[in-house]
């Protein structure tokens, strides 16, 4: 069975996940609502309107829609101001030679991101050439856990979820990817990702055999 590739973007193929940190992190602090690496945890993967609701959750507080629409645009251009610093130094070790690995093979291959700024991300790295379908956060409306955004990206590729290899570095990601029976990577801590059928700390643990094993695998269905 022929496998695709579906990556996503921050904290996988970037380190932006820090950025959306201290973003979202002066955000909290700026409303008085504490907010510490658990709690940032909790929103990797998830998107921006889910993020802002969850830290106002966590807060016990409840504001206008005008003021959510301000903070949210505040939180974006913080991060923004972040990601404009961005070259392709801060893609993460390991990542090109898999994707030079992938692509040299000519196995499909999509981005799969929460993100409504992964096109600007990969332009400023300059992998936008890399994918041949990017999927983001402009075009689905379900967020992870929910699978759209990897379903997405195999009907774009033509090819089934069971022959899907998705690497995340969220526990919502790893559920999406669980959920549609794709094969699920997690990259970073493996007590956090503990529910993917692989886990490494970064790509620099997968080597080109790592990537054959991930090809033959076959998901049990639940
Ligand atoms: C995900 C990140 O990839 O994208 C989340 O893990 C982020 O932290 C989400 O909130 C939405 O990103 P953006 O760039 O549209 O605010
Ligand atoms: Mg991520």
């Amino acid at each position: 069975m022929t496998k695709a590739f579906i990556f996503d973007l921050d904290g996988v193929i970037v380190d932006t996940a820090k950025f959306h940190f201290l973003a979202w992190k002066n955000l909290a602090e700026s409303l008085e609502i504490p907010f510490s690496e658990e709690e940032n945890e909790q929103l990797k993967g998830v998107s921006r309107i889910r993020s802002l609701q969850k830290i106002l959750e966590w807060g016990n507080k409840t504001i206008s829609e005008e003021e959510f629409k301000r903070l949210m645009a505040e939180k974006n251009e913080e991060y923004l101001a972040y990601v404009d610093q961005m070259t392709e130094k801060d893609i993460l070790p390991g990542v090109m030679e898999i994707l030079n690995y992938v692509k040299s093979n000519n196995y499909p291959i999509a981005l799969g991101s929460a993100s409504k700024n992964a096109r600007t991300i990969l332009s400023k790295v300059g992998l936008e050439d890399y994918f041949e379908e990017i999927v983001d956060g402009n075009e689905v409306s379900k967020a992870k856990p929910n699978p759209e955004v990897f379903l997405k990206g195999c009907r774009l590729l033509k090819v089934e979820p069971e022959q899907a290899i998705v690497f995340e570095d969220s526990k919502a990601g790893i559920e999406a990817a669980n959920s549609a029976q794709m094969t699920s990577v997690g990259i970073g801590d493996k007590s956090v990702l503990n529910a993917a059928d692989f886990n490494f700390l970064d790509f620099t643990e997968i080597s080109k055999i790592t990537i054959e094993t991930l090809i033959n695998f076959k998901k049990q269905t639940n």
